[in-house]
């Protein structure tokens, strides 16, 4: 099949191109889809470079991507409840290519477009299970900490949807966006933890960190508590007391079910996901935008 591939660690422009993979096959509890939309995610062009694979070399082709929709092809074993032919969104791996398979999904909302319904999996998996970690309650003041981008801007607007009034930090040029997608902006970097006081000068009852660029000590001093701060990009915040969630602990992640929530948020137009989409023969455009760490909304690679 066709596919985005890379035989060997390097970045994006050094090592992705279109060629050929084998097709791969729904196992037990898993399906097949032919791919009709794929997300790009930062962790994408992090294994991609090797820096976690602890110095291995790379054995067989890896085929990236791990967000997918299309419509369902192959159904494995014990599967119920859902038919070849039908349309989904979910998660996977391999999903940039012609078929991916998936280990979580959900109906695609009809009246969603492929490539909006291709660019939520990860990020509402991540902040249902980020959100859940840390404990959240309506009329709580959430910080996001890196709001603009493909998780943080699902984020801001799963926290309005759940009751939380949303304070969220970006650049200059996006804080007109994060305004839009319903949070008080800050802009990061010196002086963000004065400029989140002044957004709401009664404190926040929890942060999340999204970008994982701001100094943990800022980040605790922000929250009631170090428990109160929970990062997806931060991976010290356990050492001082805080919870880093990179969702690989057993019962961590909850994919059918943030599918389904992925779909259901969709449907109702309460989080809205703004779209750069490129053709894969135009992927390293794709992941340039994405490797330069300042992406608004979601880039989505068509097959
Ligand atoms: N642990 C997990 O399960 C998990 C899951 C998904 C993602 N992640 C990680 O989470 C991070 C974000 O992922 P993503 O998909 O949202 O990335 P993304 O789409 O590339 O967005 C990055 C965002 O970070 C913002 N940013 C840049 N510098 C910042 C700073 N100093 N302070 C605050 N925000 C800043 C950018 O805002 P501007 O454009 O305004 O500069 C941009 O919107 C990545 O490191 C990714 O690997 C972890």
């Amino acid at each position: 099949m066709r596919a985005l591939v890379y035989e060997s660690y390097g970045s994006p422009a050094e090592v992705l191109h279109v060629g050929e993979a084998p097709e791969p096959h729904a196992g037990p509890g898993q399906v097949r889809v032919r791919v009709r939309a794929a997300g790009v995610n930062p962790v994408d062009w992090k294994l991609m470079g090797g820096a976690m694979a602890g110095g291995a070399p790379l054995e067989d082709p890896v085929v990236p991507g791990f967000d997918a929709a299309g419509t369902v092809d192959e159904v494995g074993e014990g599967v119920t409840g859902v038919a070849v032919g039908d349309e989904v969104l979910g998660l996977g791996s391999g999903a940039q290519a012609e078929l991916s398979v998936l280990w979580a999904w959900a109906p695609k909302p009809a009246e969603i477009d492929w490539s909006v319904a291709a660019a939520a999996p990860t990020a509402v998996e991540t902040t249902e299970r980020a959100l859940r970690l840390v404990g959240v309650e309506p009329g709580q003041i959430v910080f996001v900490d890196g709001g603009a981008g493909g998780v943080g801007a699902v984020a801001v607007q799963m926290a309005v949807a759940q009751g939380l009034t949303v304070v969220a930090s970006a650049s200059e040029a996006n804080q007109g966006y994060l305004r839009e997608l319903g949070a008080t902006p800050v802009v990061y970097g010196d002086g963000l933890v004065e400029r989140v006081r002044a957004a709401a000068p009664g404190g926040v009852d929890v942060v999340y960190d999204v970008a994982g660029k701001t100094p943990v000590e800022d980040l605790l001093a922000l929250a009631p508590q170090p428990g109160k701060v929970v990062s997806i990009a931060n991976f010290t915040l356990p050492q001082h007391g805080g919870i880093s969630t990179g969702g690989g602990q057993p019962g961590e992640r909850r994919g059918p079910e943030s599918m389904a929530l992925a779909a259901d948020l969709l449907r109702r137009n309460a989080v809205v996901i703004k779209v750069q989409t490129f053709p894969y023969e135009r992927a390293a455009e794709a992941y340039a935008t994405s490797t330069s760490g300042h992406v608004r909304g979601k880039l989505v690679l068509l097959p």
